[in-house]
């Protein structure tokens, strides 16, 4: 049997050759291939799929090869499901059944699994190698490596191999990574120092599997080719918009652990789609081939990228994902996530050939299609008086569309009123009969359409041009840093930023549709209303803001976004009324995390606030130094009164560190605080006090326990917290009861509990004490958003 095999093989061999990849001069001879994690799911769905057709494709070439499937566990256990997910590899149609069972035993014969746990593991790996090279008398040509395993473990990995896996004098060594590189610029560098220290450059191969797609990968080739053409356009007097997009439906459930700490930015914006606009964007290289070059030109474009700050993106999150989080993280249900599965971000090159062009990168999850493509959308400037469905009327742009969507295939595709492009080799062909669909607003009709003539797996595509050494499809070092560069300032401008929920799915319906100004992009409807008799089943364009009542006190709710919208306005509205009556605006605010989405607010949107004369109290503080992150009066200046003009002398922190000691009675900072409040503000009486509710009741620092008449008259009090810090200061409910409008701001699922509590006890404000906020003379409003009133 095994006589027979061997003959046919050779027999196939003879026959089947030619040359493919011949393009690299590497010397044959035997290769060995190890996927670290070889049992794992993505060499389950991926890898050894493109190891068998790698293997395939190099049957004839003099090549010879060893796969080996490493992991942890021991071979007793883990061999059997090794040659499962084996067994499951399968050959393209050109191939003969007869033939791929033929290759696929071969395949097999020639694998093994391994357990790499230890040093001695990948010692005893490299001897048998060895010995094996030695016994059939074969030369080596490579190792190759394939690291499909948790990034945490790459260093310690990278490290083993070079110590003990290096292969024999002349041959290679190649070291396949998969992302994620790091989280941002700092761990993508320390990550990468890691790895250079045990490997060679040129000897790792960072997958961006995109990079692999064959829409991507014909970028270059295609502005090469129709240059002629694209020459003239490709610059901002012509292109009017270039789109980067990728639309998903799935969620992320089952993904959570790792993906709440990335979030999309992380997951696709930084790498993907950042690589698809500097193919789009780079200047063409000579020679498209030689990666060098190309990384160079790459690199160009991102030290022109302006500056990516807050205003340059919008995030989402979709509705249900904060439960999703809450269960697989096993949080309780104040937990409360932020971070983004939808984003839009606006980018602009600073070079004259695209100033002014906007370069839209946008990735959601749970959106109503999914599809991904990069649309390079020209200017028009005819003017069609009659006809408006004439050729020249109609938008001239250039697709490439990685697949599904619509069209369902890879394609690319331009528009019949630009010019018809080249197809050139065998590669690629051109598409003339097509079933009637539209792509991005033109029928199919209306374009030239060219797609792959063999669809191709992008990690078999990949897995290719590592054996071949191409360098271009892959990331190296300084690009992985250029491009985190791009991202990191604006990952660490938005960490507190609230992203737009939305339902998902088609019911997104407009809500994530952005507006671009200048450099700025935003949603382009500010509020999203939703009525709540909608809300189970909320169809986007009846949302609503509810007036209700809530304490038999006035109560507005809104989902987080416009509740805080609405609060802002209204604020706004007070302050006017107030600086209109008497000159002056007293406003005294809270610390804690439930204000800053409405301090965010006001400091990027409400321009027109009176400022000027406003002046900003405290409603309690934390006894710790004001310089402290922990302080509240440091949070409200980092994310409000930092932004905006204030005059300085108009700020009222409170005095809680004198002579160099927090909060000591004897110094008398209540006193001294208490002074100042009753000198500026007319009767003592703030026109705004904002106030929040916490999880065991309290406000401002009132804790559960206090009593009525604990602080008699007094305007300001020194506290106790049973939470760390301890020690407050805190207005008192004299204070608070004088004012002229107090609000209590409660938001997110967590405080549902306490919301549903609060609606049925009566003021009992030794346990819940901020059932004793009643302004005597003034108003209470609570805003409470859907979240924690429905829960
Ligand atoms: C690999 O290990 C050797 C010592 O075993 C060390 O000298 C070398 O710097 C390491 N790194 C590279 C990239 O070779
Ligand atoms: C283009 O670059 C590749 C890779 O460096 C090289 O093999 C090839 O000869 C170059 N082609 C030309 C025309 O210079
Ligand atoms: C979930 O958290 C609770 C409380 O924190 C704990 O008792 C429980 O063991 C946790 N369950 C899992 C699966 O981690
Ligand atoms: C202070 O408040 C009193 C009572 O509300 C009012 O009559 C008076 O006009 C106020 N003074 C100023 C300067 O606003
Ligand atoms: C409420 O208004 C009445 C009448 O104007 C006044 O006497 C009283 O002092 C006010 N109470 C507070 C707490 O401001």
């Amino acid at each position: 049997m095994f006589v027979t095999v061997f003959l046919l093989l050779v027999a196939l061999c003879a026959h089947g050759g030619n040359g493919e990849d011949s393009e690299e001069t590497q010397r044959p001879g035997h290769v060995s291939v190890i996927i670290v994690g070889g049992t794992g799911d993505l060499a389950k769905k991926y890898l050894w799929q493109g190891f068998f057709q790698l293997y395939i494709n190099q049957v004839s070439s003099g090549n010879t090869f060893s796969f080996y499937g490493g992991g942890l566990s021991p071979g007793e256990k883990a061999t059997p499901v090794f040659f499962e997910i084996l067994k499951a590899v399968s050959c393209t149609k050109d191939v003969s059944q007869e033939r791929c069972a033929l290759l696929k035993e071969q395949f097999l014969r020639l694998s093994q699994y391994r357990q790499l746990k230890t040093l001695e593991d990948y010692q005893d790996l490299a001897k048998d190698i060895e010995k094996q090279l030695q016994q059939e008398g074969m030369t080596e040509a490579g190792r190759l490596f394939y690291l499909s395993v948790p990034a945490f473990a790459y260093a310690d990995i990278a490290e083993k191999i070079n110590s003990s896996c290096r292969p024999t004098s002349g041959a290679w060594l190649r070291v396949v990574l998969e992302k994620p590189f790091g989280h941002d610029y700092r761990s993508a560098q320390v990550l990468a120092s890691q790895l250079g220290s045990a490997l060679k450059d040129e000897e790792m191969y960072r997958i961006d599997h995109y990079l692999g797609k064959q829409v991507v990968s014909k970028i270059l080739p295609f502005r090469t080719e129709n240059r002629k053409y694209l020459d003239p356009i490709w610059n901002r007097h012509h292109i009017e918009r270039v789109e980067i997009v990728l639309k998903e439906t799935l969620d992320v459930k089952g993904r959570i652990p790792f993906y709440d700490q990335y979030g999309v930015i992380r997951d696709v914006l930084q790498n993907h789609l950042t690589e698809v606009m500097t193919l789009l964007t780079m200047k063409l290289p000579a020679n498209v081939s030689n990666s060098e070059e190309v990384l160079q030109n790459k690199l160009q474009i991102f030290s022109s990228l302006l500056p990516l700050g807050k205003n340059q993106a919008v995030i989402g999150q979709y509705q249900t994902y904060k439960s999703e989080v809450q269960q697989e993280l096993n949080k309780t249900k104040d937990h409360v996530t932020l971070t983004p599965t939808f984003a839009a971000v606006l980018a602009h090159i600073n070079e004259a050939q695209y100033e002014g062009v906007p370069i839209l990168l946008i990735s959601g999850k749970m959106l109503d299609e999914r599809v991904g493509y990069a649309r390079i959308l020209f200017k028009n400037d005819v003017f069609c008086l009659q006809n408006h469905n004439n050729v020249h009327c109609k938008a001239k742009q250039i697709i490439f569309y990685f697949g599904h969507g619509s069209l369902q295939y890879p394609a690319v595709l331009v528009s019949k009123n630009l010019f018809k492009p080249a197809v050139t080799g065998s590669e690629w062909k051109e598409v003339t009969e097509h079933k009637d669909v539209s792509v991005l607003g033109l029928p199919i009709s209306d374009y030239y359409v060219q797609t792959p003539a063999e669809e191709k797996e992008a990690y078999s595509e990949l897995i290719s041009h590592i054996f071949a050494g191409r360098k271009n499809s892959f990331i190296s070092t300084e690009n992985l840093l250029a491009s985190w560069g791009m991202w990191t300032s604006l990952l660490s401008s938005l960490t507190s930023s609230f992203p737009r929920i939305y339902p998902g799915g088609a019911e997104n319906g407009d809500m994530l549709d952005v507006r671009l100004r200048g450099k700025d992009i935003s949603y382009n409807s500010e509020v999203v209303i939703i009525s709540p008799d909608k809300m189970g089943d909320a169809s986007a364009n009846s949302f609503k803001v509810m007036q209700g009542k809530f304490r038999s006190a006035d109560m507005v709710s809104a989902w987080t976004e416009e509740l805080v919208e609405t609060l802002a306005a209204d604020m706004q509205e007070v302050a006017e009324a107030a600086i209109h009556e008497g000159g002056v605006f007293h406003l005294a605010v809270s610390g804690g995390s439930t204000p800053l989405a409405l301090f965010h607010r006001l400091a990027v949107h409400h321009f027109t606030f009176p400022w000027r004369n406003t002046h900003v109290w405290m409603v309690d503080e934390r006894c710790v130094p004001l310089t402290e992150p922990e302080s509240n009066f440091y949070s409200v200046h980092e994310n409000l009164l930092k932004h905006v003009k204030i005059p300085y002398y108009n700020i009222h922190p409170m005095p809680v560190q004198l002579n160099q000691r927090l909060c000591v009675e004897d110094d008398g900072g209540v006193l001294l605080y208490e002074k100042e409040l009753s000198r500026l503000v007319n009767g003592s009486s703030f026109h705004f006090v904002l106030l929040g509710v916490g999880y065991d009741g309290h406000t401002a620092s009132l804790f559960p326990g206090v009593k009525a008449d604990q602080h008699g008259q007094s305007l300001v009090a020194l506290t106790e917290s049973p939470s760390k810090p301890h020690q407050r200061m805190s207005l008192t409910f004299n204070a608070i009861n004088r004012a002229h409008k107090v609000v209590l701001l409660v938001m997110g699922k967590g405080k549902h509990e306490l919301v549903t509590q609060l609606s049925r006890v009566k003021d009992a404000l030794d346990k819940y004490p901020v059932t004793g906020v009643k302004p005597a003379n003034g108003s209470l409003v609570w805003y409470i958003d859907y979240d924690a009133l429905i829960g």
